[in-house]
């Protein structure tokens, strides 16, 4: 029997196993104001990766998330401005702040922030929008950014899915005020768990860093509401490592996105992803639509395919407005955001990390041709 090709996972190699060991013996395991010399040196490096002036980094991409949020000043009255197609992890901290999440539809073809949809949602309390480049896929970006502009709202890049995805030449991290990166473990590039902000704009970057360390602006000296959102030194060794990584993991998701794209191309029950011209997808995930009859298939299909020793999976099955807990803050009911339920209801996602050889790619490929029929 093959062996289970899972859906994700970490790929670490001697370089991050020596790195780790070297700091773990060192006996500086972290620092109090949260920047020890490993996370210094791994912050400028994703810094100069991703082509902004700022690199923080923090212990979760969700912690990312809220101290963003933070720094841009969201508090209870306010409205943060999102996708509802998303992982927990980006909604729970505009309830952390006590906001409230507004929700945008996403593209059919994309699955990412919907413009038109931003510009029909967005307010005067719209104090800030998370647009999430999901599966890897950078948001239309530019017709975002002119909508906040116009309104004066911060927007806050959610690239937990998108290490090294591009738009219009420039890398997901450097496209909003302020981004977010996850390093958990089944990401692009890993520290086991993680993640990083950044950003060109030195007041966000500041507020930031305070934030991080119970918003003490000098030791001891508490100025605004924080926590503690401390990388570790041994995480930043890793970082580090992975970072150097990282177009190599991305240029194999690419290779292996490409083979499965020439084999699912021509069937009529798939819609499969897409890279729209201008942008460069990271493809932490290969997610596609089931159409026609078979849309109704889809978790049957899913349980075939993982009955194969495949992880197929399915995410965000229940989209965060149908959650009763956001029901309840944003008020939002269920059909107000049809290309989400679709969306939903339709597509599942397939393994094709850099850990994967072409011949499994392949066998994942057959695999779902097979099924789906
Ligand atoms: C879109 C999105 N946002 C936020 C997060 C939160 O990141 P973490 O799990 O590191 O807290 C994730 C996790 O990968 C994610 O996929």
């Amino acid at each position: 029997m093959r062996e289970l090709i899972r859906i994700n996972q970490p790929l670490i190699g001697k370089e991050e196993i020596e790195a780790a060991v070297a700091v773990l013996k060192s006996g500086t395991l972290t620092n109090k104001s949260g920047a020890g010399p490993k996370v210094l040196e791994f912050e400028r490096e994703f810094a100069r990766f991703v082509g902004v002036k700022h690199a923080i980094a923090v212990n979760t991409g969700t912690a990312a998330l809220h101290c963003a949020l933070l720094a841009a000043g969201v508090r209870n009255s306010d409205d943060v401005l999102t996708p509802s197609f998303t992982f927990a992890g980006t909604g729970s901290p505009i309830l952390l702040c006590g906001a409230k999440p507004i929700f945008a539809d996403v593209r059919s073809e994309t699955y990412c922030m919907s413009p038109e949809d931003v510009e029909n949602s967005i307010s005067r309390r719209t104090k800030a929008m998370i647009p999430v480049h999901l599966y890897g896929l950078p948001c239309d970006m530019d017709p975002i950014m002119k909508i906040a502009r116009e309104k004066g709202a911060t927007v806050i890049e959610d690239a937990a899915q998108a290490h090294a995805a591009e738009y219009r030449q420039r890398k997901a991290g450097a496209l909003g005020d302020i981004a977010c990166f996850s390093f958990y473990s089944g990401n692009n590039m890993t520290t086991g768990e993680g993640g990083m902000i950044t950003t060109n704009d030195d007041d966000l970057a500041q507020a930031a860093k305070m934030i991080r360390t119970h918003g003490e602006e000098r030791p001891y000296w508490v100025s605004r509401i924080g926590n503690n959102y401390h990388m570790t030194e041994f995480a930043a060794a890793i970082g580090i490592a992975q970072l150097r990584k990282l177009p190599e993991f991305v240029q194999k998701r690419r290779e292996n996105a490409r083979i499965l794209t020439e084999q699912l191309r021509a069937s009529a029950k798939l819609a499969i992803p897409i890279e729209p011209e201008g942008t460069r997808h990271a493809w932490y995930l290969y997610t596609v639509r089931l159409i026609g009859a078979n849309a109704g298939r889809r978790n049957k299909v899913v349980e075939k395919i993982r009955d194969k020793n495949i992880e197929a999976a399915i995410y965000y099955e229940t989209p965060l407005h149908l959650l009763p807990l956001y029901k309840e803050v944003s008020g939002v009911r269920k059909g107000s955001l049809p290309e989400t339920e679709r969306a939903a209801r339709q597509v599942f996602s397939l393994p094709i990390h850099a850990g994967m050889t072409s011949e499994e790619v392949s066998y994942v490929g057959d695999t779902v041709k097979r099924v789906v029929g």
